[in-house]
């Protein structure tokens, strides 16, 4: 074998085996924009909302009933400086406790010391399942 073939070899023999691993990547970042369950119908029921920890990564609130026309979804973790954000169904919107933060039920700042938003999801129950997915 001459030592330009055997260069073109190895340098295709590179990127052959490394498609697999190429195309996993692609995948889990598909998958990661899809609807995913986090939990059934009967753990949001019980108390009107679902605190899932670690989903995959970040925690996600879903507040709302199987009888309610919309649910809510964000992420919990205040933009202040990180405590996590209670859901207050009297005043429709979420407070933090740690610094007074409060926010809108589309995660908007209604009140600081927080400036950023919360991080919003889009919600959906599907039979006995509820599911999120990032907007
Ligand atoms: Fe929420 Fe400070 S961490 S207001």
């Amino acid at each position: 074998m001459k030592r330009r073939d055997f260069i073109n070899w190895v340098g295709l023999s590179a990127i052959v085996s490394s498609l697999p691993v190429a195309i996993a990547a692609c995948s889990d970042q598909t998958a990661s924009e899809e609807w995913q369950t986090v939990g059934t119908v009967a753990e949001l029921d019980e108390d009107g909302q679902l605190l899932v920890k670690n989903w995959p990564s970040v925690n996600v609130l879903v507040v709302g009933t199987s009888e309610s026309a919309n649910l809510i979804a964000v992420d919990p973790t205040c933009t202040h400086s990180g405590c996590t954000v209670t859901w207050e169904a009297e005043g429709n919107k979420f407070g933090c406790r740690c610094h007074g933060a409060e926010y809108a039920s589309d995660g908007q700042v209604q009140r600081g010391p927080a400036t950023e938003p919360l991080k919003t999801y889009t919600a959906k129950i599907e039979n006995d399942s509820v599911l999120v997915k990032p907007n």
